[in-house]
């Protein structure tokens, strides 16, 4: 019976699983299937998977994701609409320091109400490029191939074609002077096939590089240029000179020490980063390549599927991610992200 997948509109929430449970509908539990945490229920018939249904929670849980290859963890039993005690944001916060990357299950929140919930952590940055801001609320960066009127916008128009940037591996906003510490990210229109994002853990890959390695990556340092970016997907419509004058280029350790955890990792953000200070081109370029083969090994990476419903949110200081690419012709995803402003990176060099 499985294989057709489907969602409710709107999303599972508790009183849902409440009158279910009352009612006559047949549910099942199945197990070995590939949803984040084994749940299906099978409703007159159709099979409606959820990955939320089972383990609904009444009051905050936090646990490592089953799935999640030593990263992340799922969130149940708030409601991010609502605004939160400073108790339950400093759990929020220190968990996301730890997985690196938190799902919210089966939120169903407004872009207002998602600014709102992220400017709990520390002020927003807002997106150098006008085109991609959402016009409402200029901190939501718009992740999306449908215009704000709903048209599904044709792959080569400038904004779909901005959106293969971050289908590269990266580091939010590593181009600026102080990057990113993290985001919140909130799934609006999702893809069946394609579409998912990827975490890669660069606090484990520093730790696991041979001595060797580290001591020779720990001192260097490397430029971050938005335009090489912008190069690297081709043709865009040029920056104005106030967009340009907001990300001139920059310099950055290469090995980043964690402002609260303390730990080090590898600071890759590859699609912004044009080369390592004092090397040939040609040397960065291997040794950069080294390092990037050497992080996007499988143990390293979550790889996260979208359910209708999901938040995420990531921890920019430890991790680099990209979307993977769908078939944007035919599909539509919208994705709005709100980005976290950071502090001045601490170098492990001398
Ligand atoms: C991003 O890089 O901020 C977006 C990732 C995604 O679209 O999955």
């Amino acid at each position: 019976m499985i294989g057709i997948v489907r969602s409710f509109a709107g999303g599972i929430n508790v009183n849902t699983i409440k009158a279910l449970e009352r009612s006559s509908v047949v549910i099942q539990e199945a197990k070995n299937y590939a949803c984040r945490t084994p749940g299906v229920l099978l409703i007159n018939c159709d099979l409606v998977e959820y990955p939320s249904v089972w383990e609904y929670a009444m009051s905050l849980e936090i646990r490592p994701n089953p799935y999640g290859n030593h990263l992340s963890a799922e969130v149940r039993g708030i409601d991010l609409a609502h605004t939160l005690d400073p108790e339950t944001i400093r759990t929020i916060h220190d968990a996301w320091v730890d997985y690196k990357v938190l799902i919210f299950v089966d939120q169903h929140i407004s872009d207002a109400q998602q600014v709102e919930f992220t400017r709990r952590f520390g002020a927003l940055e807002e997106f150098p490029m006008k085109a991609v801001r959402s016009d409402a609320h200029n901190e939501i960066f718009r992740v999306s191939n449908v215009d704000t009127q709903g048209q599904h916008l044709p792959a080569e128009h400038n904004t779909v074609r901005y959106l293969h940037v971050t289908q590269k591996w990266h580091i939010d906003s590593s181009y600026r002077e102080i990057p990113s510490k993290g985001a919140v990210f909130r799934g609006i229109e999702l893809t069946r096939h394609g579409g998912e994002t990827w975490f890669c853990d660069l606090e484990q890959v520093y730790e696991d590089l041979p001595a060797a390695m580290r001591k020779r990556v720990d001192p260097l340092r490397a430029v971050h240029d938005f335009e090489v970016s912008r190069r690297a997907v081709g043709n865009l419509t040029p920056l104005s000179a106030e967009e340009k004058a907001a990300v001139p280029v920059v310099e950055h350790p290469l090995v980043r020490v964690h402002p609260v955890s303390g730990r080090r990792s590898l600071f890759l953000s590859p699609v912004h980063m044009s080369h390592i200070v004092g090397m040939s081109i040609a040397d960065s370029s291997m040794l950069l390549g080294e390092l990037i083969d050497l992080a996007v090994q499988d143990k390293y990476l979550y790889k996260h599927r979208w359910w209708p419903g999901d938040v995420l949110m990531w921890d920019n200081r430890s991790l680099m991610h990209w979307a993977q690419p769908f078939d944007e012709g035919v599909l539509r995803r919208v994705m709005h992200r709100t980005t976290l402003a950071g502090e001045r990176i601490a170098s492990a060099g001398p």
